[in-house]
């Protein structure tokens, strides 16, 4: 079986490869724009996209949207996270974090997959806190002030335990679990 994987980013693609290539599946790139609605959802974002898509003539395809939620920001950057980091980036995020002890954050991985007709749509999370300074040179984006466990930063864990615990690892297994009870793999 085949799903496309509609991104811009390559790297996704493979991080699907990786995760559903055991169970058949080939994951095709279909590197092009779909419509993204502005909402405080993620779940709104990739629903809209799949009934976009689909009301194209796609099928058997695969979209996600994740973004980091910070409790004290009141969920900010959260689903305009590509564009806050494109903006204020982590050193914005650290100034606007300064002198506030509440850390709690949370980064979020929606991913919506039509096959066979049937849409499904999974949510993995992962809580953690913003550190009160950027630490380590692995991973990108907000991985250096983020801290699922309040000691290291994701830059600082490896990327085969970043997988087993980030949202983006959460999701794809939901997902997997999904295919697997809906009879697709
Ligand atoms: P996307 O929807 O997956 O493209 O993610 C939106 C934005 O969230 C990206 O531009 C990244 O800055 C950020 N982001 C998503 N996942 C991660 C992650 O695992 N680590 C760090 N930043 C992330």
């Amino acid at each position: 079986m085949k799903l496309k994987v509609v991104t811009h980013n390559p790297g996704k693609v493979r991080e699907y490869q990786e995760a559903l290539g055991e169970y058949g599946i080939e994951m095709e790139h279909v590197n092009r724009e779909y419509a993204e609605v502005q909402t405080s959802y993620l779940e709104e974002v990739v629903d809209r996209g799949l009934k976009a898509l689909s009301a194209e003539g796609l099928d058997d395809f695969i979209i996600d949207d994740s973004g980091l939620f910070v409790d004290a920001l009141k969920g900010f950057p959260g689903v305009y996270s590509a564009y806050g980091q494109k903006t204020i980036g982590n050193g914005g995020i650290l100034r606007l974090m300064e002198g506030e002890e509440d850390r709690a954050a949370v980064f979020k991985c929606c991913i919506g997959c039509r096959i066979g007709g049937e849409s499904v749509i999974v949510t993995g999370k992962c809580p953690g806190v913003i550190l009160h300074s950027a630490r380590g040179d692995g991973g990108f984006g907000y991985d250096p002030i983020f801290s699922p466990d309040g000691e290291h930063s994701f830059a600082e864990i490896p990327l085969e335990e970043k997988n087993v615990i980030s949202h983006r690892g959460v999701a794809l297994r939901m997902l997997v679990d999904e295919l697997r009870g809906r009879g697709f793999i």
